[in-house]
């Protein structure tokens, strides 16, 4: 029997300890599939959350994690006109794409522009899209306006400054160091608040003024998501998306953004989540394909710049499993197959 490498989590647990490189067989595609050769995937915080039983599911043990991948059609099930054996493609909202093959419904695959890399293209569809999504459908953040960002330095962070820059809206962007605020201003952010060493509440005041903000992302929750919200002009929205600062701890109860009361009710605001994995499962197909294309244009144009993540050979998946959550990582790291 020819076999693939994967990446599998034997049971839920810390990453470290329960995922093992497998030989597994190579899967066969049926009927409307086709079958990809996988190039680089993405390791993302959310997929090692996933394995911690700490994500928006819980996939049932063992499970090959992964929720993006970029490779090459190598064999097609009947039924997938349009596609083709050695087409290049990223797949949509596909999990389980740690290992060397991914078998796809057709309609989850979208073949990716010629001059695009591997690295940008195995990337897309998460923060990217997320980015494209927050900014247009969610908030529809017109020209002139600000957006309210935290963790303004992540993947996500750095597709809603350009697409600020692109857009005409302006971005006030969070970050918890000061190292990462030329970085921010570099890329084209409007304003940088560094909670190193200012207090945020006080900034965003002097910064937006009287006017105030009235739109924000979090993806960082806790006591800063509370500020955040607190700080927001009256009727204002905030879409928490992330809470990265209480991604360490174990107790469920502890997930929390403690939202101060008095402002929400007599300032009449908003506060909302998003999930990608909802959006990707109840958008209406045309406009969930619209908004995927539009996103893959943005990367093609080169208004998306995806930070070049970190290649990483399958075999040192423990490496690219600690590199995703330590500070100041950069670019993601990426398994590739050779
Ligand atoms: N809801 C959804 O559908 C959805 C979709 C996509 C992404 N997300 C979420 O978006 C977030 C960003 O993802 P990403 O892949 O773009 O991140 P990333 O590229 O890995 O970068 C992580 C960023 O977060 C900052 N950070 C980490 N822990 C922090 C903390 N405790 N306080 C403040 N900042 C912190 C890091 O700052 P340093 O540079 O200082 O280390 C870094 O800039 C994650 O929470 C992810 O789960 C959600």
């Amino acid at each position: 029997m020819i076999t693939m490498r994967s990446v599998v989590a034997d049971t839920l647990g810390e990453p470290s300890e329960v995922l093992h490189l497998h030989a597994r067989p190579i899967p066969e595609p049926g009927p409307g599939q086709v079958r990809i050769r996988v190039a680089a995937v993405p390791v993302h915080a959310s997929d090692l959350h996933t394995i911690r039983g700490r994500y928006g599911f819980t996939p049932e043990f063992p499970t090959v994690p992964g929720i993006e991948s970029v490779g090459v059609i190598d064999e097609l099930g009947s039924g997938t006109d349009g596609l083709t054996a050695g087409q290049r493609v990223i797949t949509i909202g596909v999990t389980g794409t740690w290992q060397e093959y991914v078998v796809a419904e057709a309609e989850r695959v979208l073949p990716v522009p010629v001059g695009m890399s591997n690295s940008t293209a195995a990337q897309l569809l998460a923060n990217p899209l997320t980015a494209v999504i927050l900014t247009g459908d969610e908030l529809d953040v017109r020209p002139g306006e600000w957006l309210l960002q935290t963790a303004a330095g992540s993947t996500v962070g750095q597709s809603v400054i350009q697409l600020g820059a692109h857009a005409g809206f302006k971005t006030l962007n969070v970050v918890r160091r000061r190292s990462a605020v030329e970085d921010i201003l570099a890329l084209g952010g409007t304003a940088v608040i560094c909670t190193e060493d200012e207090d945020v509440r006080e900034r965003i005041a002097d910064i937006a003024g009287r006017d105030g903000v009235s739109k924000a992302i979090d993806c960082v929750g806790g006591q800063l998501g509370a500020d955040i919200s607190r700080a927001l002009a009256p009727h204002g929205e905030l879409i928490v998306y992330g809470a990265l600062s209480t991604h360490r701890q174990t107790d469920p109860d502890k997930l929390t953004i403690p939202v101060f009361a008095r402002s929400l009710i007599y300032e009449t605001k908003t506060v909302r989540g998003f999930w990608l994995f909802r959006w990707l499962t109840e958008t209406p197909k045309d406009r969930m394909a619209a908004t995927i294309d539009r996103t893959l244009q943005l990367a093609d144009s080169g208004v998306l710049r995806v930070p070049e993540g970190q290649p990483i050979p399958v075999e040192k998946f423990g490496e690219a499993v600690s590199l995703a959550e330590a500070p100041a990582h950069g670019g993601k790291p990426l398994l590739v197959f050779d």
